[in-house]
């Protein structure tokens, strides 16, 4: 199962209603038909050419997407949407150990490279997405490997990626997904075989490697005040109790309309700042229950809109990235059965009502961030 899943709640719509939406949707796609292909590309929503990654500047905010390589590669509209909205880019999985280690001491950094390209032509900083992680792991590393032929592999991996892509990225997520919803360790291979102290590890080689590189730990479920969030702080001040060089705490920000808005984002955030850390939003996403209506848009925009609100309260959060650029692009369908809908724009590439909510907020005035 995948490592996001939680109890779905039963659909509580009444079966009327269903019904008639059938019947719109189907009235809208007959409709949407009619139109020709060639309507209303990306480039065209808004006049000015401006997209939230100037909106956010105007606050020192970083404002970003997690890229699908081959898309960018294939869909000059996806293209030009990324280069007009964000500032920041993620690699969505291009960086993975899978893809930049396919077989032992075999690099393949191609993806990733024609990324930092992009980034170049377009003035957008990239954040790297993730040294270490329990997901998408080469097939040739196994749980039967000894402790020391891990640790030794584990500590080749970080130096030859962290050198390969040395002053080119803004961050890393050094370990992704450390902990359990209840906040003990998550038992993954390398929790398994070296213990808790892989995390200063990876931390301690990485910062040899690459000395200006920040050093971020990521995860999800922990935007609010909660025991997981709770677990995450107690790791930050036990590592800089050791000198350990951290830098960021990385809040997923993978929401769903069917489970109530976290409590305690803004101090959550707040108290990590507090430690003289950076914090970012760095995989921002809002899923529903299939269909959409405008009900539902309106709560997804609505929980969009508080994390930003919460990030620009924070001047510590420097980033707010939103996890896949459209719905045609996003990994909600295929991971979390009868979801969707989870980003800021379409599957036709049109804005939802969460763009039109966060362009207005970053369109306000926040003098805390000055
Ligand atoms: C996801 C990608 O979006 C998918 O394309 C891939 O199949 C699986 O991984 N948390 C993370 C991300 O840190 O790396 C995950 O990305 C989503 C959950």
């Amino acid at each position: 199962m995948p490592a996001h899943t939680v109890p779905a709640a039963p659909p509580v719509w009444p079966r009327i209603r269903r019904h008639l939406l059938v019947v719109v949707a189907a009235v809208l796609l007959t409709l949407g038909a009619a139109t020709p292909a060639t309507a209303a590309p990306a480039e065209s929503t808004h006049a000015d050419g401006k997209g939230l990654r100037d909106l956010a500047a105007r606050s020192g905010l970083d404002f970003g997407n997690a890229i699908d390589t081959d898309a960018l590669a294939g869909e000059p509209a996806y293209r030009a949407l990324v280069a007009r909205e964000f500032s920041s880019l993620t690699a969505e999985n291009v960086m993975k150990w899978e893809t930049v280690e396919p077989s032992p001491g075999v690099d393949d950094f191609a993806a990733a490279d024609v990324l930092l390209a992009f980034a170049k032509e377009h003035g957008q900083t990239v954040r790297g997405h993730t040294l270490l992680w329990h997901n998408q792991l080469p097939t040739w590393i196994t749980p039967e490997m000894s402790p020391a032929e891990l640790r030794q592999i584990l500590k080749r991996h970080v130096f030859t990626v962290v050198e390969h892509f040395e002053g080119r990225l803004t961050a890393w997520d050094a370990v992704n997904e450390p902990f359990n919803e209840d906040g003990t360790w998550r038992e993954t291979m390398w929790f398994n075989a070296l213990g808790p102290g892989y995390i200063a590890d990876v931390l301690r080689w990485a910062h040899e490697a690459d000395p200006d590189v920040k050093l971020y730990l990521n995860d999800f479920n922990i935007e609010g005040l909660n025991p997981k969030s709770d677990a995450m702080y107690a790791l930050v001040q036990d590592l800089q109790a050791q000198g350990i060089p951290i830098h960021g705490v990385g809040v997923q920000g993978h929401l769903s309309i069917e489970y109530p808005y976290p409590e305690g984002v803004t101090e959550n955030l707040q108290r990590f700042a507090d430690l003289g850390l950076e914090v970012a939003i760095t995989e921002a996403d809002v899923r529903m229950l299939l269909p959409a209506t405008p009900e539902k848009l309106a709560t997804h925009a609505q929980y969009f809109d508080q994390l930003l609100r919460s990030c620009l309260a924070v001047p510590a959060c420097i980033n707010y990235t939103v996890w896949g650029v459209s719905d045609a692009h996003s990994w909600v369908p295929g991971v979390f059965e009868g979801e969707g809908a989870a980003t800021l724009f379409d599957e036709n590439l049109q804005p939802k009502p969460s763009y039109e909510a966060l362009a207005a907020t970053l369109a306000e005035q926040w003098p805390q961030r000055k």
